[in-house]
């Protein structure tokens, strides 16, 4: 069991390719910490410097107590599962799991102790005797876990191990992998660049971009309270709906202005976008706070006029694809509710959850609220 702490960390690969730039973030002890970020932020790097498999270029990383900069990856009391789990073709499913730890010279009780026990949290005790070409794609993943199991390690570093998964097998292992993480109660730290793996595993999760941390949050926070438009828009599906306006004075109070629509802002909001007076700006609202049956619930919730232009029934809900004449977003909208092709529609925001962005810095514009 151990924290794992990055301070101030940076990989720069030759070219002076900045793969990573000042990592500061501590992993908690027992945490299930997920990074998570499109192609290229530098998630894997980050985790290759833990498991010891890419040199620091700069900083220091921690793991319970240990500064392990200079400590071989062998030595680090970690273990690492990849996209790409390789197993060893011609051996038994047991032999797989035994290999690492005959290396390390375990006793034979000791290994076949190790083996059975992980097989059984793994639900895999009646394959061992298989080798890897007669299991599943599932399967294999469980035994390259099982591979990581038996070192009984401080942390688990996951890199992408689904990805490889059909979809319906990627969600059955990512309960599972939840589960795994509630029984064995170890550090992990899972990279994956699928938000909803990092929303629904992660107990918080970093976002990257650029080989930069964006926010590190619990998910529910990461959802309601966005650091910037980058956040806002990377997690959660459909994504979050942005509106570039400006805010205009009207009558003493603020109005932000699309151009197709106008909302106007707050009392309480006042203050906080009063720096924005003439200029522009960008309004954030999530696809279930625009025409939802809850937003159209709020008495005097301002509207959106806007002309539908795809629907997609989903079933439970529908999405509605629409646009302003200037800006398309999505409504997630009741199942039951009629919309059209080609109809306008005035739909009610709920502003309780939206956001405004500065257009320069991309940050959240901080606004009170109750
Ligand atoms: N050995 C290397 N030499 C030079 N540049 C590298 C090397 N490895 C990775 N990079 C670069 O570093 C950046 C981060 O790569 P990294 O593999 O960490 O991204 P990632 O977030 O894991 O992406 P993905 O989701 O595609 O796996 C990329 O721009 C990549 O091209
Ligand atoms: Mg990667």
């Amino acid at each position: 069991m151990a924290k794992v702490l990055l301070d101030d960390v940076w990989k720069i690969y030759p070219g002076n390719v900045e793969a990573a730039k000042e990592i500061n973030l501590e992993i908690k002890d027992h945490e299930f910490m997920v990074l998570v970020g499109p192609s290229g932020c530098g998630k894997s790097t980050t985790l290759r410097m833990v498991a010891g498999l890419e040199e620091i270029s700069r900083g220091t990383i921690t793991i319970g107590d240990r500064v392990i900069n200079d400590v071989p990856p062998k030595d680090r009391d970690i273990a690492m599962v990849f996209q790409n789990y390789a197993l060893y073709p011609h051996m038994t499913v047991y032999n797989n799991l035994a290999f690492g730890l005959k290396l390390r010279k375990y006793k034979k009780a000791e290994i076949d102790k190790r083996v059975r026990e992980a097989a059984d949290i793994l639900d895999i005790a009646e394959l061992l005797e298989r080798r890897p070409k007669a299991l599943s794609g599932g399967q294999r993943q469980r035994v390259a876990v099982g591979r990581a199991i038996v070192r009984k390690p401080s942390a688990f570093l996951f890199d992408e191990p689904l990805s490889n998964l059909d979809a319906k097998m990627r969600v059955q292992m990512r309960v599972e992998i939840g589960r795994l993480h509630h029984q064995l109660d170890t550090t992990m730290i899972y990279v994956t660049h699928d938000q909803t793996e990092a929303m629904t595993m992660g107990d918080r999760i970093t976002v990257m971009k650029d080989g930069l941390i964006q926010q590190v949050a619990e998910p529910t926070v990461l959802y309601d309270n966005p650091a910037n438009r980058f956040v806002a828009g990377f997690i959660g599906t459909p994504p979050m709906n942005f509106y570039e306006g400006h805010i205009a004075r009207e009558n003493g109070g603020l109005v932000f202005n699309e151009g197709g629509f106008a909302i106007p802002v707050p009392t309480q909001w006042q203050d906080a976008l009063g720096a924005y007076a003439d200029k522009p700006i960008v309004f954030g609202a999530r696809p279930e706070d625009v025409g939802s049956a809850q937003a159209e619930q709020v008495e005097g919730a301002p509207r959106i006029r806007a002309k539908v232009d795809v629907v997609e029934p989903m079933g439970s809900e529908t999405y509605c694809h629409l646009n302003t004449g200037k800006t398309t977003f999505i409504s997630r909208m009741d199942a039951h509710r009629e919309c059209a092709v080609g109809e306008e529609m005035d739909l009610a925001v709920y502003l309780g959850k939206s956001h405004f962005f500065d257009p320069e810095t991309d940050k959240t514009v901080d606004l009170p609220r109750d």
